[in-house]
């Protein structure tokens, strides 16, 4: 059954909906880390408002060497233990023997398929274990965020309840939360790269770009969600 969701009040700060959706998922909560700005931010958040909060992260098997290394950096800083998930290794052989290395630029099913073996499937293992889950989307994102909610009823996952605590955020307001914190940042950034997926299928933008226009950049806007977030 979903648990109740309650009313956050005005201008809650991402400490408080963290801490008001633990509580109302009445279970165990997880962020879910791709190691992107907004996640390390969370995590610096709640270790700095002494929230207790899991972490788990979907390793694809395509992740860029640079996403491990902050994945390294905050096992040092903040002494996390990190739940690694990972695709069923008949699936993606299956895959890559049928369709070969670079199936997903071929056509949005073909996409669709290897996100499915390589995240959402492993998600939804990851889910099984809690009564919630955090993530790091902000409204500005996309035009498919934009009507994000602090918290949410995951209907796709149980109902479990999402927690979105940095939905209002901007993208400056990140960049000086990480900078002023000197928090773990993914070296990509400093290459033009605003939001980091996997490798084959992330590049940098050019100034003026969209942020998650080097995301499945051969793709229209509308179709730019993994599978992850379907709502
Ligand atoms: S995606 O759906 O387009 O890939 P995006 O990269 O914007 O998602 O990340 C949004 C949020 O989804 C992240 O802040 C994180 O909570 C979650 N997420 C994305 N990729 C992963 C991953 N590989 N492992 C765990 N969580 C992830
Ligand atoms: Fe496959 Fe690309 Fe999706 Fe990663 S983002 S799971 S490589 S299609």
């Amino acid at each position: 059954m979903s648990s109740a969701i309650p009313e956050l009040p005005a201008a809650a700060s991402p400490a408080d909906i963290l801490r008001i959706g633990i509580d109302a998922a009445g279970g165990p909560v997880s962020l879910a880390c791709s190691f992107s700005l907004e996640d390390v931010a969370i995590i610096d958040i709640a270790h700095a408002a002494g929230i207790n909060l899991g972490l788990f992260a979907l390793d694809t098997g395509r992740l860029n060497e640079e996403t491990y290394e902050v994945a390294d950096a905050l096992v040092e800083r903040y002494r996390l233990k990190i739940d690694w998930y990972f695709p069923a290794h008949a699936e993606v052989e299956q895959l890559e023997r049928t369709e070969g290395l670079f199936s997903f630029r071929e056509s949005l099913d073909k996409r669709h398929a290897c996100c499915h073996i390589r995240k959402v499937k492993p998600l939804s293992r990851a889910l099984k274990e809690l009564r919630g889950w955090v993530t790091g989307m902000r409204r500005e994102q996309s035009i498919t965020r934009n009507d994000l909610k602090a918290l949410e009823h995951d209907e796709l996952n149980g109902g479990i309840l999402k927690i979105n605590p940095l939905l209002d955020w901007s993208e400056e307001q990140l960049i000086s939360y990480s900078d002023e914190q000197r928090l773990p940042k993914n070296h990509l950034y400093s290459q033009g790269y605003r939001s980091i997926g996997c490798a084959p299928c992330t590049r940098a933008v050019e100034p003026g770009e969209d942020a998650r226009a080097g995301r499945w950049w051969w793709e229209n806007p509308e179709h730019k969600e993994c599978g992850l977030h379907r709502r």
